[in-house]
Order: C-alpha cells, then sequence, then structure tokens
C-alpha cells in the first residue's frame, strides 16, 4: 500500500478510508513537526511524495512493487560484535528508516533537504549467516539461510558476495536512495564495515502503464512468470512458526554478469531459443500472447518441442504455486573498459519462504543445464533471512534478537 503525502496533507486520498488512519496521524504529525524547515513538502509532485509504511507485520520492499532504483549494501560484523551492540544498531538503523521512508529527515541529518520527497523509498533489512552467529542465536536462524552450494557455472568474487548484514535501499527517485544510503551507513559505521554496494535500476515510472512487464539489460521482458497476489504471498511468506520465523522471509541475491558482447552477435531466433520466450512479446515459443501458458509438450512445424528442453524457461518452470520465487531484478551498467566493453548484468533478488525448498532446486537445474548460462555468469552470491517486521515504537530484529 501506498499513500502519497499531499493526498494526506489535502485529505483527499484518506476520505473514509479507515484503515489508513494509522498511517495518516502519523504522516500529518510528521508533516506539521518538519514544516517551517521543510516547506518544499506541500508542493512535492505526486510521485516525490509517496510513502511506503514502513511499520507493518512484514518488511517492506519484497512484495511491494519495485521502483526503479535500488542500492544494496552488505556489512561485515567485526569480531567480538555482540547481541548487546547488534541490538543498539538495529534501534539506531530502524529509526532512520521510519523516518526516511516517511520523508523525515533521520535523527542529526546532515541534509535534512534530501529526505523530504520519499518518492516510494522502502529500507529492507536482512540478516546474513554470521549476524546470527555474532548474536549468539543460530537456533533462530531459518535453517536455509546459509550460504549456496558451488554450482559450475559460478565465478565468484569475494567483492560481490557473503555479508552478515544486508540493507536493501529502493525509491522511485536516485538522489533519495543516495541519501538514505548515506545515512544508514554513517549510523551503522560504529558497529559494522561496508562489505560491498552494488547499485540497481529498472524503467522509470510512466515508462509503461501499470502491470506492464519489464525489459532488462539485454532486452528480454522479465518477470512474466513471476506469482501474484495471494499465490505470491504464500510462496514468499512464512505464515507460522516462531515469533522469529512468523512473517519473515529469504533472499537469495546474485550478481549475474550478461556476456553482451556474444550476445549481441545472436538472431533473434537465437536469443529466443535460449530464453523460451519471443524477444518482442514475451509469449512463450509454444504460445501467441504474453500470458499464454507455456505448452512443453507443443511440437513445432519441425515436429521438435516449440519450447526447447534446455531453454530457460524450461528448465526454471514450476507448477506448484508453493515452490514458486518471487524475482525482483534490477539491472546494473557499470563504467565501460577502455575497449568500450559493457559491464552489465543483473542484480537478481529472489524472495521465497525457504531456499531449500524453493529456490536450490531451480538454481539446480539451471546449472546444470540451461542455453542461457553461455551469456550468464554469476559473479557473487548472498543469502538473507528478511526478518519480520515492526510496529511504530519497535524496531526490525527484535523478534530475532531482543
Ligand atoms: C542474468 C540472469 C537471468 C536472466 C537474464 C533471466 C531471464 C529470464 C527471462 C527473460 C525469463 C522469462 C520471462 C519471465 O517469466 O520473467 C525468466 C524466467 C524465469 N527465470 Fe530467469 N533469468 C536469469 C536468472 C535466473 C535465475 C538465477 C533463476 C533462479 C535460480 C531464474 C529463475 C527463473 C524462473 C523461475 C522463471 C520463470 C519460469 C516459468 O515458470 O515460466 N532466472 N528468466
Amino acid at each position: 500500500m501506498t499513500v502519497s503525502r499531499r493526498s494526506v496533507l489535502t485529505g483527499g486520498a484518506l476520505a473514509g478510508a479507515g484503515a489508513l488512519a494509522g498511517a495518516a496521524g502519523a504522516t500529518a504529525a510528521m508533516a506539521q513537526r518538519a514544516e517551517p524547515v521543510l516547506p518544499v513538502v506541500a508542493d512535492a509532485p505526486e510521485l516525490g511524495s509517496v510513502v511506503v509504511p514502513f511499520h507493518d507485520a512484514r518488511q517492506a520492499g519484497v512484495t511491494t512493487e519495485p521502483p526503479a532504483h535500488a542500492s544494496f549494501v552488505a556489512f561485515t560484523l567485526p569480531g567480538g560484535t555482540d547481541r548487546r551492540a547488534l541490538g543498539r544498531m538495529m534501534r539506531l538503523l530502524s529509526d532512520d528508516a521510519a523516518r526516511l521512508t516517511r520523508g523525515e529527515p533521520a535523527l542529526g541529518d546532515t541534509d535534512a533537504h534530501l529526505a523530504v520527497l520519499p518518492a516510494g523509498l522502502t529500507v529492507t533489512f536482512g540478516f546474513g549467516p554470521g549476524f546470527y552467529r555474532a548474536a549468539g542465536v543460530t537456533d533462530r536462524r531459518a535453517s536455509s539461510v546459509r550460504d549456496l552450494p558451488r554450482f559450475g557455472v559460478d565465478r565468484l568474487e569475494p567483492r560481490w558476495s557473503g555479508g552478515d548484514l544486508l540493507l536493501q535501499i529502493c525509491a522511485d527517485d536516485p538522489l533519495t536512495v543516495a541519501h538514505a544510503q548515506r545515512m544508514l551507513i554513517k549510523d551503522a559505521r560504529p558497529f559494522a564495515a561496508v562489505r560491498w554496494v552494488q547499485i540497481g535500476f529498472r524503467r522509470s515510472p510512466g515508462m509503461h502503464a501499470p502491470g506492464f512487464t519489464q525489459r532488462n539489460v539485454m532486452g528480454q521482458l522479465d518477470g512474466t512468470a513471476n506469482p501474484q497476489g495471494e499465490v505470491m504471498d504464500r510462496a514468499v511468506w512464512v505464515t507460522d512458526g516462531p515469533p522469529w520465523l512468523r512473517d519473515s522471509t529469504t533472499l537469495v541475491l546474485r550478481r549475474i554478469r550478461a556476456e553482451m558482447e556474444t550476445w549481441d552477435l545472436l538472431s533473434t531466433a537465437d536469443k529466443e531459443n535460449a530464453v523460451g520466450r519471443r524477444m518482442d512479446s514475451g509469449a512463450p515459443l509454444s504460445g501467441v500472447d504474453e500470458r499464454d501458458e507455456p505448452d512443453f509438450a507443443k511440437l513445432d512445424d519441425s515436429g521438435l518441442p516449440a519450447m526447447p528442453d534446455f531453454a530457460h524457461v524450461t528448465r526454471a518452470h514450476v507448477t506448484d504455486p508453493a515452490l514458486k520465487i518471487l524475482r525482483r531484478p534490477y539491472n546494473y551498467d557499470g563504467a565501460a573498459n577502455a575497449a568500450g566493453h559493457p559491464d552489465s548484468g543483473l542484480i537478481f533478488a529472489a524472495y521465497q519462504a525457504d531456499i531449500d525448498r524453493q529456490y536450490l532446486p531451480i538454481q539446480k537445474r539451471l546449472a546444470e543445464r540451461d542455453l542461457l548460462n553461455e551469456w550468464i555468469t554469476p559473479i557473487g552470491s548472498a543469502v538473507f533471512a528478511i526478518p519480520p517486521g515492526c510496529a511504530p515504537g519497535g524496531w526490525i530484529g527484535e523478534q530475532v534478537i531482543g
């Protein structure tokens, strides 16, 4: 659910919306406090003033629509970090995130004017296996949250891999993301060292009608078969168990380089063969429309399977709704080298209730045989638990280490 702050201030969006009363109260109170310093708020255009509530049973930034910009920041905890220090850090960072996502400066914010346009900002916290070890609560870690096994396709680099704590910061504006990242890193610094930062992007808002599937840097429509609605909720969230697991999820984050130089040499037909879907419409090669279910039994005119046996979609396809994963990838595009060779790919983020049951079987099939492997190379890998959300006054991680 998103709320425009301008609508809140003018009362437009909230007439009769009782469920939003809490958010409205908090937002109005915040706007009142902030007004003398931040007069720009009332004139903010819709996009800049969108607020995604931070306080909820489940963290935002997972099943919420991915905004255009993201920064993934992983930290390493120094030896000797204990549960109390982690509690102090998470209280501080949760407070920063709650304020910044409302469009309010963080405490001690040195550039308060950069905080006023949240643009749908979400800050999602993830705990790596090392977080649970440091806190002495390994019994509270979801058992599937551990380093992935090594796959034959992996060319992993330490500079993109691992991490004890993750911040996934997303918004529809890159300056909002940069500011939130700066404030959060500043407050995390006494407790943890930055291990890596990965900056990603998707299409800007307004480029497509809502619900339109985006293209990735390889030109493919990416996200078509993602679970939606209730199916998505059930696949992503842990719905029972002890408080530190209920309403949690897990994240597998892979940095996957796209081999653009060789991809560019392919004909459209070869690209479609590798994926199993058309480049123009995104339709499966067995169908006509993007939303047609792939028909793996269908033969083409020459008597061969219309969906090639080793196409990416054929290998990745899952029919049981409970075993689906939610892909929430961002593109990356670093500096081309002196010879003009691009440095592009996906920051591939997959959310699921259980990595062992849902993610790993797909990843194993793809690593074993997937035509697309020739043009993609995993160069980073990290795994995090995404703990439950928190209520106002609470903090992320309170169920785990509180
Ligand atoms: C750079 C890397 C990758 C690229 C460019 C890519 C691209 C695509 C494309 C174009 C589709 C078809 C449209 C859609 O449903 O979104 C697709 C589907 C899918 N991909 Fe990937 N993918 C990548 C990596 C991965 C990885 C690492 C996994 C999981 C381990 C994965 C799992 C899936 C799944 C589950 C589907 C849906 C299959 C179905 O049920 O139809 N992909 N991917």
